[in-house]
């Protein structure tokens, strides 16, 4: 699918709140709690706000860049960009990573979210009214110890994620964003205000998420946070390269990377102020893992005023931010197999999403009858395939972009892409992508592995 067969943003804010859409999601909500809460707090949210800002934006111009002057899915693109540079079409791989990492991580992005669709419903039934820590606990280990529950809710999202991506950029994608993206941002600005007048504990929990002890800090938590800054804002495997592609030439690159890179970060921050002081004011623990957010805030929508609405009204967002975000996951596979009328768009998307469901089925057994099943050392399949993609193949990814367009694509190329940021910026994007950003990823791969 080239850029005229799929249709364009109709405008920067368009791209804007898609792009946001994709880097917005499980990964703020839930993800960056529960990792921050398993490795100390402070220290990893300073290491993720420092990779967000010397690594993430970066890379993240460099594969807008890449997208949009190479107008077509992030494997073609990529052959496009490595011809017109003189550069060896080995650089391709990138394209291949990408889609290899993004099938992972739709894997088992789609079982989460899957269990936010759960507990959209389990509000509405009003399942948590007046819940105590220990219910809220129970309620939780009672769903994940269910298969056929939790591949249902898999295979509802995965449905209606293929269903929206089968459609194309235009139609599908902007009315949702548009209307949600604002909506979640107004609802956890309203939870921070309830967390921080209700619980008590909001400063602990903000001194948790501030405050770095530097005896949490390992060479492991910097590595987790790198991963993380990967991970939401959706760069190395090619997501927002695909969406670049979509851009109109007129819209500037570098302020559009610089605005998803701060709501992206502002909706993490927010989702931990909002979750910590909860966790500290029942007694739960910040390391509890992955059911973080689902044993906290039921616990705290199920004692406040309204809660019933508000909790249903929540996971009803996340679990649409979720479906923006997993459509710009598969977005790079399904543009590559239907691109040049190879298959028709809904074919590719039906083809994708189905064989992500079946690698997801993993990652949902992983909870119950797989639970004693490692793939890597000591990691169940689920924690397997979040690792492998979002920790190595994301990174990975991310020092190829940025050693690509730092010492091999066509300097043309760049200043053409990048008409609106002045000669001093330039330079510091280019000193970065050629230096600072791989060498620091390189940096974070040695001290993980040394430790
Ligand atoms: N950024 C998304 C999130 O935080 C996840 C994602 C990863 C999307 C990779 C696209 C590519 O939930």
């Amino acid at each position: 699918m080239t850029a005229s067969s799929s249709g364009m943003w109709s405008s920067r804010l368009i791209f804007i709140l898609a792009a946001a859409g994709s880097a917005v999601g499980l990964g703020n909500i839930w993800r960056f709690p529960y990792v921050a809460g398993e490795n100390g707090g402070g220290v990893f949210v300073l290491a993720y706000l420092l990779c967000i800002c010397v690594i993430g934006l970066p890379i993240m111009i460099a594969e807008i860049v890449l997208g949009r002057a190479g107008k077509n899915s992030p494997i073609a693109s990529m052959k496009i960009m490595a011809r017109d540079s003189g550069a060896n079409p080995a650089w391709q791989i990138i394209g291949w990573m990408g889609v290899v990492a993004g099938f992972m991580i739709l894997s088992f992005y789609s079982v989460i979210a899957g269990w936010a669709l759960a507990y959209f419903l389990k509000m509405i039934q009003g399942a948590f009214l007046g819940i105590d820590a220990d219910s809220a606990n129970r309620v939780f280990e009672d769903f994940i110890s269910n298969p056929h529950r939790l591949v249902f809710w898999h295979t509802i999202f995965m449905a209606i994620t293929i269903f929206i991506t089968s459609r194309g950029v235009g139609q599908g994608l902007e009315r949702a964003v548009k209307l949600l993206m604002p909506g979640l941002f107004l609802l956890l600005i309203l939870l921070v205000i309830w967390a921080a007048s209700s619980s008590g504990y909001f400063l602990k929990g903000i001194s948790f998420l501030f405050s770095p002890k530097p005896e949490d800090f390992s060479g492991d938590s910097v590595f987790l946070a790198m991963g993380q800054a990967f991970f939401t804002l959706s760069l190395g495997m090619g997501a927002i390269m695909a969406y670049g592609a979509y851009l109109p030439k007129s819209a500037g690159i570098a302020g559009s990377a610089l605005t998803i890179g701060v709501l992206d970060t502002l909706v993490a921050l927010l989702s931990g102020m909002i979750i910590f002081p909860i966790v500290f004011a029942n007694g739960l623990e910040p390391s509890a893992g992955p059911g973080l957010m689902f044993v906290s805030l039921p616990l705290a929508f199920g004692n406040m005023v309204a809660g019933q609405i508000f909790g249903a009204l929540f996971f009803l967002l996340v679990s649409f931010a979720a479906v923006t975000s997993a459509i710009s996951i598969s977005e790079p596979a399904v543009a590559w197999l239907s691109e040049k009328g190879k298959f028709a768009r809904s074919t590719s998307a039906y083809t994708i999403g189905f064989l992500a469901w079946l690698l997801g089925l993993g990652s949902a057994f992983s909870f119950n009858l797989m639970s004693g099943f490692t793939l890597l050392p000591e990691k169940s399949f689920f924690d397997s395939m979040d690792f492998l993609s979002n920790n190595v193949l994301l990174p990975f990814g991310g020092i190829l972009i940025s050693l690509f367009v730092g010492w091999r694509l066509k300097p043309e190329i760049l200043l053409d892409q990048l008409p609106e940021i002045s000669r001093f910026f330039l330079g510091l994007l280019i000193f970065s992508l050629r230096f600072i950003a791989p060498g620091a990823i390189f940096l974070v791969f040695a001290m993980s592995f040394l430790k």
